[in-house]
């Protein structure tokens, strides 16, 4: 049998042959079938807006890989750094790549005073973090304008460098705004998770000596929220920047993507709503107020997964020693409850809605001490190496500016009236 698919325009009887790639058909191709015909795909939920070789999921079968590498593998052995020069390069890096990527990064932390003093303190005291951050990151392209340079692969790199360097700082800069305390700056002798901690937490002792289980669970959180192919944020990241939009402006519209609580915005709602539920007897009713279409069930379901989201297992695991060194979170076994309740729910089967990322990332971050406004910031600072990685793909594959069509319903034609005469 042919590896490919045929369609007929029952209006003349014309018919075109598209061979399957891949596991896809070139749109282009039906399209000489069927001039101002449009494919109506309102959430891209049936359209590949690209070819990519980053991320491989498979959400039939709860699989997840980097490159190739599997997630969990990459959770137990890798680093989030190296992780980010994987999903950069295509590669794992040589020792000596390692060092000089590590170097480059480390030597791109800190951000221009100006930045610091006067943009963010600019802020109303209680800004929301992910209001600030996706500010601060469209800020960033006033102070590199070569970055606009996006034909220069060298000149790329060095943005991106910058852009996973100094997220993190601009990140702990909007949480000591918001805190009230002073700015810490980068320290170069830490690693990227350990220097990270040292800006959000160090108050007064010149050093800060973060538990390394804590260091650990932050670099396995960073590496899981990576990458995750043509998310809403990521398409944001790619869509814009086939404009030519240098980088800083495309990853604020990519950050902003992320702010929502349909995406990264998720992992906020769930703790809310835990808190919420508050105590374990009241699982049941809530389950049932989900069904009945008062609110949704957070941190389940996904438009990809359609079986256990691979990330979630590996952060369960991850929680518990996080609760080694921190105390249990007291809305754990609320989470189990419901994930316990929901997975043996003809509701939640026959939709296929299973915990996502977002169900126990929430509950590390309350135990480690992260204001709930910052979750979103702690998903946006891994996904900026993902967001730059599509951006860099899709330069390289000379993509055409993203310009999708629509399928018009408005009025039809009609005169203009004059405001007197309009009834
Ligand atoms: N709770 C209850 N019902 C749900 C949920 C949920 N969390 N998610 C989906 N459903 C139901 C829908 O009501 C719908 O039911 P119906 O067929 O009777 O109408 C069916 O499952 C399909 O849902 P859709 O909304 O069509 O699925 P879609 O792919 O568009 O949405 C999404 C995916 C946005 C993630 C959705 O599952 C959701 O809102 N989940 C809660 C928020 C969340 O956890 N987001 C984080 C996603 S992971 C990430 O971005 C990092």
């Amino acid at each position: 049998m042919a590896d490919s698919i045929t369609i007929t325009d029952n209006r003349n009887g014309n018919t075109i042959e598209v061979p399957i790639v891949n596991g896809g058909v070139d749109a282009a191709q039906w399209s000489k079938l069927l001039p101002g015909v449009w494919f109506l795909d309102p959430s891209f939920g049936a359209t590949a807006s690209t070819q990519s070789a980053i991320t491989d999921l498979d959400g039939e079968n709860g699989i997840l890989r980097y490159r190739g590498y599997p997630i969990e593998e990459l959770a137990e052995k890798s680093t989030y750094l190296e992780v980010a020069y994987l999903l950069v390069h295509g590669d794992l890096p040589t020792s000596a790549e390692y060092e000089a990527w590590q170097y480059d990064i480390t030597h791109h932390t800190f951000i221009h005073e100006n930045m610091r003093k006067r943009f963010l303190d600019g802020f109303h005291y209680d800004a929301h973090p992910m209001g600030m951050l996706v500010s601060a990151l469209a800020a960033l392209s006033t102070f590199y304008p070569e970055a606009k340079d996006i034909d220069d692969r060298e000149v790329r790199l060095k943005q991106i460098i910058r852009l996973i360097a100094k997220t993190p700082t601009i990140a702990a800069a909007c949480h000591r705004f918001y805190a009230g305390l002073p700015f810490n700056y980068p320290d170069n002798e830490l690693s990227f998770p350990e220097n990270f901690l040292q800006m959000m937490w160090r108050v007064g002792d010149p050093k800060y000596d973060a538990d390394p289980r804590l260091v650990r669970a932050i670099d396995i959180l960073f590496m899981l929220h990576a990458d995750h192919e043509q998310n809403c944020s990521t398409t944001a990241m790619r869509v814009i920047g086939s404009s030519h939009a240098d980088p800083y402006s495309s990853a604020a519209g990519a950050a902003a993507g992320l702010y929502g609580p349909r995406h990264g915005g998720a992992n906020e709602a769930v703790v809310r709503m835990l808190t919420s539920i508050g105590h374990m007897d009241n699982v049941g009713a809530f389950i049932d107020g989900v069904k009945s279409g008062s609110g949704r069930l957070q941190g389940f379901g996904h438009r990809v997964y359609k079986n256990y989201d691979p990330r979630a297992k590996i952060i369960k695991n991850a929680a518990y020693d996080v609760f080694e060194v921190t105390g249990k979170n007291p809305l754990l076994d609320v989470a189990l409850k419901l994930e316990e309740t929901a997975l043996s729910d003809e509701y939640f089967i026959s939709r296929k809605l299973y915990p996502n990322v977002d169900f126990y990332s929430g509950l590390i971050y309350q135990a480690m001490g992260f204001p709930i406004d910052f979750y979103p910031v702690l998903f946006a600072i891994p996904r900026m190496s993902g967001w730059c990685a599509h951006w860099n793909e899709m330069l390289d594959q000379n993509q055409r500016i993203s310009r999708p069509r629509q399928v018009y319903t408005g009025a039809p034609v009609r005169g203009y009236v004059p405001i007197a005469q309009r009834i």
